[in-house]
């Protein structure tokens, strides 16, 4: 069947279509049907089955005979660790720390939270929680100790499971003050932490609270997989949104398992035993789908790649590892190929490694900006293909289904939709647009499996984010068109979500932060345009009536303080003191036309503007910051 055939039997037969897909997943109880819609508008997918993604992800490859087979390769350029660990020691080693967490009273439904850079553990101790049914929700390194303290407190884990430290080129990062700044600042308290030490930095536990990685472990009973039932959270995910307050994106078991499953072959076109990286971060959806799950529900080899484009040690670190390990598909963000393109323009390292086993590159995170895709064919002599989602959705919502039927690429568009995402292009009165015309790209409920059923104890914000917009539909949050193919086309974000290096951050975010500053009265951040990174966050400051310190300092200090709040992630470097921000009459900030103007593009003056002159003000701003050119 080619795509045509398999994405509309996806939409006119939803349960055959996802009740077979479902045939590749080994249930403990089957469902006795996919779709669940007695809480329509939220829906749920195989509720009735009992599962356990653990025991799909490791065990059953064991089962079948396929022990030996390499699971993961760590491959760290930052430390000089190659190591391989095949499905068998990978099933000893998941069962001996599910055992540990067991013994000291984590049970099914309890939350763990795990803040670990890119090392094995990380996915060893998702794979525990899930093999007792327990709910990980994973905090990226590169979060301060604030944000890690936010999730606690929503998710109020039993316990937490870190890292002693994460290596950045240059500079150690020390997880440990981290984590313990962030026990402090909540109000909720785990029970216990395990701390995996890392040779670079050995942390000190506190006692009665903290275990080492490995004596935690020692002499326990090996746990076994503990079925849940399908709709069970496989985990909690949080992203940015408008505000400052993270979503907690959850992911139900079972649909998880038969999605990721379908996308492993359909989408990214590998077969069982062959070796698929995404070179993301487990802190990110794409390290939950393609780095952990994807490849280990279907059997792939995964790379766990702890380092660099460029730098680590230099920007033919990618080429060698698709070498080194025959990798056949290759995902990564567009801005990791920018930073690579920087500085090796010509392509000239790929020359030094046999990339005969690359089949294709998948693209996502952030737009694919035309240069860089035909870069990166030119380069890599393979399909480039672009491809759409999101946090929430877990999977991709358009993409080319390479493994179903390649189809033809068109430069800028991440492709079709895929099975079971019916995409609609709506005018802010919710009505179908013509092709061409853009508009906000939403899809018509129920989403496919897979996709977030909900907000973790959000049941309100999930229905106003994502539900209430548009009655019927899912709001995806972008904007963008579709063309006379059926084609997709990502244009922008609807709200003051930006993408900076492919991370999703929020504006509102850190204008909550800098508002907090004592000489700040009002301030705006907004993602101006960034060669390498996609966007870049610049803020404008309104000083409080009265402060006449140097505004340099006042600038130093608020830079500071989004880093220390939020982290280095945010990647907040650039601010400007103003006297006033540009608004309409009735008081809301002019953001957009303050992108529009650090991007040197044209804009039009909007009627309701409150005083245009401010608009100049901005311009000279921006221009003392090298932007607006
Ligand atoms: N732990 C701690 N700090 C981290 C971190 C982590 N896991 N990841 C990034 N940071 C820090 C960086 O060290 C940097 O700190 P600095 O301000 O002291 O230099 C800061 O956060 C900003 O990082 P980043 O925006 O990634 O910029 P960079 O200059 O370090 O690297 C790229 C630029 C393009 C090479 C890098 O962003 C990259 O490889 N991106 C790939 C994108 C990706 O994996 N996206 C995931 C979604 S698919
Ligand atoms: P995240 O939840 O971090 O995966 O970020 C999701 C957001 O990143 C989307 O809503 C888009 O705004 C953007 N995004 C992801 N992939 C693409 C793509 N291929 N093209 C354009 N934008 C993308």
């Amino acid at each position: 069947m080619g795509y045509t055939e398999v994405y509309e039997r996806s939409l006119a037969d939803p349960e055959g279509f996802w009740m077979e897909a479902a045939e590749a997943i080994d249930w403990v109880k089957k469902p006795s049907k996919a779709l669940f819609e007695a809480n329509a508008p939220l829906y749920e997918w195989y509720k009735d089955a009992e599962v356990n993604t653990c025991w799909n992800a490791v065990d059953r490859h064991v089962a079948a005979g396929r022990g030996a087979q390499t699971a993961i390769i760590h491959d760290s350029p930052v430390t000089g660790i190659k190591q391989k660990i095949n499905y068998s020691q990978l099933r000893s080693r998941v069962a001996r720390l599910a055992g540990a967490l067991r013994a000291r009273g984590v049970e099914k439904g309890d939350r763990v939270i795990i803040y670990m850079p890119m090392v094995p553990e990380a996915l060893e101790a998702m794979l525990a929680c899930a093999r007792l049914g327990a709910v990980h929700s994973v905090v990226f390194g590169g979060f301060a100790a604030h944000e890690l303290a936010v999730r606690i407190d929503d998710c109020q884990p039993k316990a937490i499971i870190a890292a002693s430290c994460g290596i950045e080129p240059g500079r150690v990062v020390h997880y440990k003050p981290l984590l313990d700044g962030a026990i402090e600042q909540s109000s909720h308290k785990p029970e216990f932490c395990v701390i995996f030490q890392r040779e670079e930095e050995v942390a000190k536990l506190i006692e009665g609270r903290d275990y080492d990685w490995h004596a935690f472990q020692y002499g326990v009973e090996p746990a076994d997989c503990v079925p849940v039932s399908g709709d069970h959270p496989a985990y909690i995910l949080y992203t940015s949104g408008t505000t400052g307050a993270p979503k907690g994106v959850i992911r139900a078991t079972a649909g998880h398992l038969v999605a990721l499953n379908w996308s492993m072959k359909n989408i990214y076109n590998v077969n069982p035993g062959e070796a698929f990286w995404a070179a993301s971060d487990v802190g990110w959806v794409v390290g939950h789908s393609y780095i952990c799950y994807g490849p280990l529900i279907h059997g792939n080899t995964t790379i766990v790649f702890e380092g660099k484009p460029v730098g680590t040690p230099d920007a033919g670190t990618f080429w060698r590892v698709m070498s080194e390990h025959k990798v056949r598909s290759f995902f990564t963000a567009p801005t990791a190929l920018r930073a690579i393109k920087r500085d090796d323009p010509k392509g000239e390292l790929i020359k030094n490694y046999d990339m005969s086993h690359l089949r294709a590159l998948y693209l996502a995170g952030e737009r694919a900006d035309p240069d860089t895709i035909e870069w990166a064919q030119r380069v890599m002599q393979v399909p480039v293909y672009d491809h759409w989602w999101q946090t929430e959705t877990g999977w991709a919502i358009a993409g080319n289904p390479a493994g179903c039927e390649a189809l033809p690429v068109k430069i800028g568009s991440p492709t079709v939709a895929m099975p079971g995402y019916d995409v609609r292009i709506l005018d802010e009165g919710g009505h179908e647009v013509a092709p061409g015309t853009l508009g906000a790209i939403a899809v018509k409920l129920p989403l496919p499996p897979g996709t977030l059923p909900t907000l973790w104890n959000a049941e309100e914000r999930f229905c106003k984010s994502y539900l209430n917009t548009f009655p019927g539909y899912y709001e995806t949050g972008d904007a963008g068109m579709k063309d006379e193919d059926g084609y997709l086309w990502i244009m922008a974000r609807t709200d003051d979500v930006i993408n900076v290096a492919g991370h999703r951050l929020s504006t509102g975010a850190m204008e909550e932060v800098l508002a907090s500053h004592p000489d700040v009265a009002e301030c705006a951040v907004i993602g101006a345009a960034d060669e390498l990174k996609g966007q870049t966050p610049v803020g404008f400051l309104c000083l409080t009536k009265g402060v006449n310190r140097a505004h340099e300092e006042i600038v130093k200090e608020c830079v500071k303080l989004v880093r220390d709040q939020i982290g280095p992630v945010a990647a907040f470097k650039l601010a400007v003191v103003v006297d006033r921000l540009p608004k309409t009459r009735s008081g809301k900030i002019l953001r957009a036309i303050m992108v529009k103007i650090a991007d040197s593009q044209s804009y039009k003056m909007p009627a309701t503007i409150d005083d245009p002159a401010i608009l100049d003000e901005i311009k000279s701003a921006l221009q003392s910051l090298g932007l607006a050119k």
